[in-house]
């Protein structure tokens, strides 16, 4: 008995990497699952039909059951399209997990609108798109397990990543919000933000000092795309119910549960403030608790290396 036995779920951006590795952990658990991907290279250039298909004849190897599809989650029809095809090849649809992705890290300051929109297309409008076409079957069935895919770049910010971080930043957003209102419908949406080496991690470039590169080449070592599946598998089981508008990071054998945003002091000033008593008597009472700026490698240095 798999813990998804009986399910139908669409995996998008499964042709590599997180998705890859989720997608065939869903389909030996006992999942029928829709394997999308349209193979474009690591900033969203090309396409092919090479990635999805071979995930999809490494699950019926393995004896599950798998259907290729090559839309983009950047276009809503594809999104309706992979919809239709769960249910027609599979019969339903009750897991959603999107970790199509794609990376035009650049400066903010040389930054192009184009490299602004390539990413918020595939990263927080494909979230829109993708649950958005599904919603509403998902809701008059009564069930749905949604997985949606942050990063530490968001949460905890990375330079030269603004218009990535800023999407992920958005979708956990988004995904708090369908979480509280389709709870009722026994629907649940956690976010999970990944650690892992893939090919988007290795085209982040590596770092110059040959102790830090070693370091880093060690820490992808032991942070293999396989050991995001059995978290988001978990996810989406009957039994992760109880689970609902969290936002968890994994990395490696590490499971982190995240905080969300919540005021971490007030002041009040009868009357009103001036921007004299801001800077004199809140900004001084304030400031001790300041959010302290650090990027990934401070709040998750991670097991030492021995
Ligand atoms: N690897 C990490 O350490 C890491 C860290 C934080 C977040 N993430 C997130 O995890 C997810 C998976 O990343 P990965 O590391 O496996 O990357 P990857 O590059 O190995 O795989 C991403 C896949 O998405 C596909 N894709 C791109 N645009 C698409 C589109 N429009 N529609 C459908 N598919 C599309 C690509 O073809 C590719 O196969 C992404 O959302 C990424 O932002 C990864």
């Amino acid at each position: 008995m798999g813990m998804l036995d009986g399910r139908v779920a669409i995996c998008t951006g499964s042709g590599r990497g997180v998705g890859k590795e989720v997608a065939k952990m869903f389909a030996a658990n006992g999942a029928k699952v829709v394997v999308n991907d349209p193979g474009v290279g690591g900033g969203g250039e090309g396409g092919g039909t090479d990635p999805a298909q071979e995930t999809v004849n490494e699950i019926k190897a393995a004896g599950g059951e798998a259907v290729a599809n090559f839309g983009s989650v950047a276009k809503y029809e594809d999104c309706l399209d992979m919809v239709t095809q769960a249910r027609d090849e599979f019969g339903g649809l009750h897991i959603m997990f999107n970790p199509a992705g794609i990376l035009r890290d650049r400066m903010f300051h040389k930054m192009s609108p184009d490299d602004w929109q390539a990413v918020m297309d595939v990263h927080l409008n494909g979230h829109f798109n993708f649950f958005r076409s599904a919603i509403n079957l998902l809701r008059d069935q009564e069930y749905g397990r949604l997985i949606m895919v942050g990063s530490t770049s968001g949460l905890l910010g990375n330079i030269g990543q603004a218009n990535y971080g800023a999407a992920k930043m958005g979708i956990a957003g988004l995904s708090r919000i369908v979480a509280m209102e389709n709870a009722s419908k026994n629907i649940t949406s956690n976010v999970i933000c990944p650690s892992a080496d893939t090919r988007m991690t290795r085209a982040v470039p590596t770092p110059k000092d040959p102790a830090a590169a070693a370091i880093r080449e060690e820490r992808l070592r032991r942070s293999p795309a396989d050991a995001i599946a059995p978290l988001c598998t978990f996810l989406a089981s009957e039994g992760a119910g109880y689970v609902n508008g969290q936002i968890f990071h994994q990395r490696g054998a590490e499971l982190s549960l995240y905080s969300h945003p919540r005021p971490v002091k007030m002041v009040h000033k009868q009357y009103g403030w001036t921007p004299e008593a801001i800077a004199e008597v809140a900004m001084p009472s304030l400031k001790n608790n300041f959010f302290e700026m650090g990027d990934s490698r401070a709040v998750h240095p991670g097991t030492p290396l021995e």
